[in-house]
């Protein structure tokens, strides 16, 4: 297989590996997890959430995460927002980058943002147009892509025309989404192809989740599809609190050990990586699914 040069990490861990957390983590604690995230030379760091705190209570503070943490020149701090409240409170904090949220699944859409998949884009086409008219780049997420906890196996030309749709809003990438991971590589290809048809690679991430033990190896199957942009949370943490059965994202830890086993760039330290999540480790109820994170903090002990 020919490899690329370098890939690029869009860290998830302080969003999608909290917000579905049984212990709660301090604010003080988040603000930490995310400076060191940042001493790791991380491209991309998802803070957090500007959604109800209502349904997503591990996210509410979102605004005092932003103003506490030590913003770095060479990352981009980013976090979802699901609609205008949440868009003004992303300005507001300061936040330079956001995204939106969008399904293949009808159910899980409805489940997740309480709207339909046309609702939802009608919704964030005006999301887009205020982000842009105040100078925030918008990023695409397209959940249950590979799969949907309630309405099982899901089309790729399905998939393919929702990622194009969110494409037409201006987002600028699209993160094809395994939200209970269930994605292997038998079936990423299929995806790949109908998704590529429509949307350009160089538009394209992926965000694996790791429940069966399929991510990395999704990963090395995308690689050949032109795909450079894979999203990842530090020590395996995540999970959506509406997605019956999710497990943790494809760990920032094992993907940058493989990365860097293969030699492949991704500007990030993989030894102060795993001090973040090994920090972050300390302030939840569980071991940390992350593989390497394991064999790390054995080897420490
Ligand atoms: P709703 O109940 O239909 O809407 O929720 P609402 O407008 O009636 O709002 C309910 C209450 O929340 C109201 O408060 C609003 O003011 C308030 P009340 O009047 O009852 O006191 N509210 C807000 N407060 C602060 N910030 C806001 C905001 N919006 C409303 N932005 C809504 C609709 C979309 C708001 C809700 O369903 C929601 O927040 N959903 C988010 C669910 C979520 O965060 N899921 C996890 C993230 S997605 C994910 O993990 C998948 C991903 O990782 C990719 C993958 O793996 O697939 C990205
Ligand atoms: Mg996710």
């Amino acid at each position: 297989m020919t490899l690329p040069r370098r890939i690029r990490i869009v860290e998830v861990g302080p969003r999608d590996g909290l917000q579905n957390e049984r212990a709660s983590v301090s604010t003080s604690d988040k603000i930490e997890f995310v400076n060191r995230l940042s001493a790791s030379g991380l491209p991309v760091i998802e803070v957090s959430a500007f959604v109800s705190p209502k349904w997503v209570p591990q996210m509410a503070d979102a605004s005092e995460v932003f103003a506490g943490i030590n913003r770095q020149p060479d990352t981009k701090y980013t976090a979802l927002v699901p609609n205008q409240a949440g868009l003004d409170r992303a300005i507001a904090a300061g936040v330079e980058e956001v995204a939106v949220f969008a399904a293949s699944s009808e159910t899980f859409s409805r489940r997740n943002i309480n709207q339909s998949i046309d609702a939802s884009l009608a919704n964030y086409a005006l999301v887009c147009a205020q982000a842009r008219a105040a100078g925030l780049p918008v990023r695409g997420y397209l959940s249950t892509a590979f799969g949907c906890p309630f309405e099982g196996a899901m089309a790729p030309d399905h998939v393919a025309s929702v990622a194009a749709r969110l494409i037409d809003l201006g987002v600028y990438e699209v993160a094809v989404s395994d939200t209970i991971g269930i994605a292997h590589p038998g079936q990423v290809p299929r995806v790949l192809d109908a998704v590529l048809a429509r949307v350009p690679a160089e538009r394209l991430a992926l965000h694996f989740h790791d429940t069966r033990g399929t991510a990395l190896a999704n990963v090395l199957t995308a690689l050949p599809f032109g795909i450079r942009t894979f999203d990842a949370s530090a020590g395996g943490l995540g999970g959506c609190p509406y997605a019956p059965g999710a497990a943790g994202n494809l760990a920032t830890d094992d993907l940058i050990y493989m990365l860097d086993g293969l030699g492949v760039e991704t500007g990030v330290s993989l030894a102060a990586l795993s001090e973040a999540s090994a920090f972050i480790g300390s302030r939840i109820d569980h071991p940390l699914p992350s593989k390497y994170a394991q064999a790390w903090q054995s080897a420490r002990r």
